[in-house]
């Protein structure tokens, strides 16, 4: 049920991909800027008219410009890491179940994640992909493929750790 690939996240070819956002969801750099570019410009209204979410949470759009089958974008809001002591792990472990509680709610079959806060929010990558993975092993759902997309080859590693165990 768990697949770890190496790539961009708007080549894939599932329901539902989410993106690694900030609490406005206006879109930013990284994975949301090239979700963004990928989706256009009605991405950020939509994103800006159910604005704020809060870290931890998940709200869905449609996906606007991506190409089928991707027909919806979730938005999640990652913990910027501040060291590990003030719930970051809680935070993170929350952007993944919700994002598979919105999921459901949408009947969505397949869903690609980015690994989220491992970027500009700094979180490390090794004890970020043991959350991604314990947390979805963790969460019933009914989405039946689930991707976790690295972009790169050591992230892509962790994850295939982290899936192994
Ligand atoms: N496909 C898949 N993964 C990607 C892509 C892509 N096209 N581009 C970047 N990534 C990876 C990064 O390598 C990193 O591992 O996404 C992961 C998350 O990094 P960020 O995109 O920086 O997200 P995050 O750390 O959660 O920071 C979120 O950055 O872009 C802004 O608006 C965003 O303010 C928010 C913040």
């Amino acid at each position: 049920m768990i697949e770890v690939v190496l790539g961009d996240i708007t080549e894939e070819h599932v329901d539902a991909i989410v993106t690694a956002a900030n609490e406005s969801l206006l879109g930013g750099g990284g994975v949301d800027g090239a979700i963004h570019a990928a989706a256009g410009p009605r991405l950020a209204e939509a994103g800006a008219a159910i604005a704020p979410c809060d870290p931890g949470d998940a709200k869905a759009t449609p996906a606007f410009e991506l190409d089928p089958p991707v027909r919806h974008i979730i938005h999640t809001v990652g913990p910027v890491w501040e060291g590990g002591a003030d719930g970051e792990a809680d935070v993170l472990a929350s952007c993944y179940r919700r994002c598979l509680q919105v999921a459901d709610e949408l009947g969505v079959r397949s869903i690609a994640f980015p690994a989220i806060a491992t970027g500009v929010y700094g979180f490390p990558s090794r004890l970020a992909a043991t959350i991604a993975v314990e947390t979805i092993r963790s969460t019933p759902t009914s989405v039946e493929r689930i991707r976790l997309v690295a972009f790169d080859a050591q992230a892509r590693d962790l994850l295939a750790t982290a899936v192994g165990r």
